[in-house]
């Protein structure tokens, strides 16, 4: 077993709102590991490219990308997996889940914005599974907010310690540069072009005498008193506590103008954790023990050619080796099958994977058997948990408009059910048959009405509904749900395993309806 292959992976997700630069940060990424010639080719609005992840129609007719993909290459040793969110804030459900595949998060932050909407939902996930989350406090080189400020916003928004690696000096037209509170030396702001990878680095001591002629005597005196401030109040670099998300090292510096973004990445991959463990319904899958092939779908792609409207299951490999052709089991199939055509994203295209290592992703072909969370594994009795449902935010009820084409319709909603792209529900016990369809980002309805009319041929009325709150009656509750003391503003649903659900418009009702109802508990996450 290759164990020198596993412990060299680093795989991990970008997480930001959007416009705070992460798709800047990841094609300066890739320009550090050779594996893209000109940094822009990730998303080069400019150059009317599109994302290496754009497939569908939709999203190159408004140059976003709704899917995610996932991108390897080398850097000094390590191999990387960098699993692309959508950044767009019409994402779906498929942001969350790639969170669920990645071993530490990047968060990306605007540095004169600070904490944003989105980050906080993304935010939410990383640490529901306690994974490292690094800080990249971004556009430096615009005016910031001030830097204790922003310290102040993750911790107290998000609820996270912080410690900074490394602390600013100015921003804007004033950006002198960062400190080093490792080295304690002064990396001098210079900017380089774009597509370029090395910038002219002047260092300097921070007992330097000439510091003041360097940075200025405002800003080596504001640094001085900086310094002692933070060495007196912020947190120690204690790596345990990263390593289960309470603490995230944060980095300053500027994407667009490739400043700060090596140090960070060098940093960063020493710190974060090669593949991690994953738990099962026995216990734990260790890639660094374990010698057998796991695997967990967190992602189907539908249509990816849509001559043959084939379908491509994503999947973190958990343990052991991928070979190509190679006969697994699926766990929820319960059937023995052969791995073929696995594909993986290369930067800009797609190539054939012959190979791959626990911390991979592989895309396989997937003829419609496979689920969100399903199992794939070469020994018996490995089951892995499955990946939460996350609560959609946008509900409306759907019904096609040609009612002779109603088994189309049927087919189609349940097919994109399946692949995790939009979630469905029914009434509870009232005896109509309408579809409710939930999503995260209202984007999914433009998605889910262009699909039905392009693969399936049918044409579908879409009436919103005011719903923005969901939650899902768990098991252990001991009420009736017939008899739940409900708000005006209240549904209840049901989803296809036929489990009651509540929708509500506003989100205190959901404390109301607690409290009305001794022995229900609700959750914002549900069972797949
Ligand atoms: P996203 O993926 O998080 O949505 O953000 P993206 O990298 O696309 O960056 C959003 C905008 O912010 C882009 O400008 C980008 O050039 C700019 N940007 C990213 N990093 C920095 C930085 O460090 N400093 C400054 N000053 N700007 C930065 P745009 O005009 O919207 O797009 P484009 O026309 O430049 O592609």
């Amino acid at each position: 077993m290759n164990f020198e292959e596993i412990s060299k992976r680093r795989t991990f997700a970008i997480i930001s709102h959007p416009d705070a630069g992460k798709t800047t940060l990841t094609e300066k990424f890739l320009l550090y590991g050779g594996a893209i010639n000109l940094a822009g080719s990730v998303k080069g609005k400019k150059t009317a490219k599109y994302a290496v992840s754009d497939w569908m129609e939709i999203e190159k007719e408004r140059g976003i990308s709704v899917t995610s993909s996932v991108m390897q290459f080398n850097y000094e040793g390590f191999c990387i997996n960098i699993l692309d969110t959508p950044g767009h804030q019409d994402f779906s459900e498929d942001t969350y889940r790639t969170l669920m595949a990645a071993d530490s998060a990047v968060m990306v932050i605007d540095a004169g914005k600070g904490v944003e909407a989105q980050t906080i939902k993304l935010f939410k996930v990383c640490v529901m599974r306690k994974i490292p989350i690094f800080t990249f406090i971004n556009k430096l080189d615009r005016e910031a907010r001030d830097p204790f400020e922003l310290l102040d916003d993750i911790e107290s928004v998000l609820g996270i310690r912080t410690c900074p690696v490394n602390w600013p000096i100015g921003s804007g037209k004033n950006f002198k540069g960062v400190y080093d509170r490792q080295t304690k030396q002064i990396n001098k702001f210079t900017a380089a072009n774009a597509g370029m990878k090395e910038v002219d680095t002047q260092l300097i001591e921070l007992d330097d005498n000439k510091l003041d002629d360097y940075i200025g005597f405002d800003y080596a005196d504001i640094l001085k008193n900086d310094i002692e401030l933070l060495d007196g109040a912020s947190d120690e670099l204690d790596m345990d506590k990263v390593a289960v998300g309470e603490l995230s090292p944060v980095f300053f510096g500027s994407a667009l103008t490739n400043f700060g973004v090596q140090t960070f990445l060098e940093r960063f991959l020493r710190m974060t954790s090669s593949p991690l463990k994953r738990k099962t319904h026995e216990g734990y899958v260790d890639p660094m023990k374990d010698e057998f092939f796991s695997a967990f779908v967190f992602k189907i792609q539908a249509n990816m050619n849509k001559a043959h409207r084939d379908r491509i299951a994503f999947m973190r490999i958990c343990s052991g080796e991928y070979d190509a052709g190679m006969e697994v089991i699926h766990v929820q199939g319960n059937k023995k099958i052969r791995l073929n055509q696995s594909t993986q994203m290369m930067a800009d295209e797609r190539k054939i994977v012959e190979k791959a290592y626990a911390g991979d992703i592989i895309g396989v072909f997937d003829p419609g058997i496979f689920g969100i969370g399903d199992t794939l594994t070469t020994v018996n009795n490995v089951e892995f948990e499955g990946i939460p449902t996350f609560a959609p935010e946008h509900f409306a009820r759907v019904r096609q408009v040609d009612t002779m084409k109603r088994k189309q319709f049927l087919k189609g909603v349940y097919q994109i059910a399946q692949e995790g792209a939009i979630q469905i529900f029914q009434e509870y016990n009232t005896g109509m048959e309408e579809i409710i369809v939930g999503v995260v980002g209202v984007l999914q309805f433009e998605v889910l009405t262009y699909r039905l009319k392009n693969e399936y041929n049918v044409d579908v009325k879409l009436d919103k509904l005011p719903y923005e709150h969901i939650r899902w009656i768990d098991e252990s509750s001991t009420v009736d749900i017939d008899k739940i003391q409900g708000t005006s503003d209240m549904k209840k649903i049901k989803d296809l395993k036929d489990r009651p659900l509540l929708i509500f418009t506003h989100p205190w009702s959901v404390r109301m309806v607690e409290e009305r109802n001794e022995g229900l508990i609700l959750s914002e996450f549900g069972k797949n």
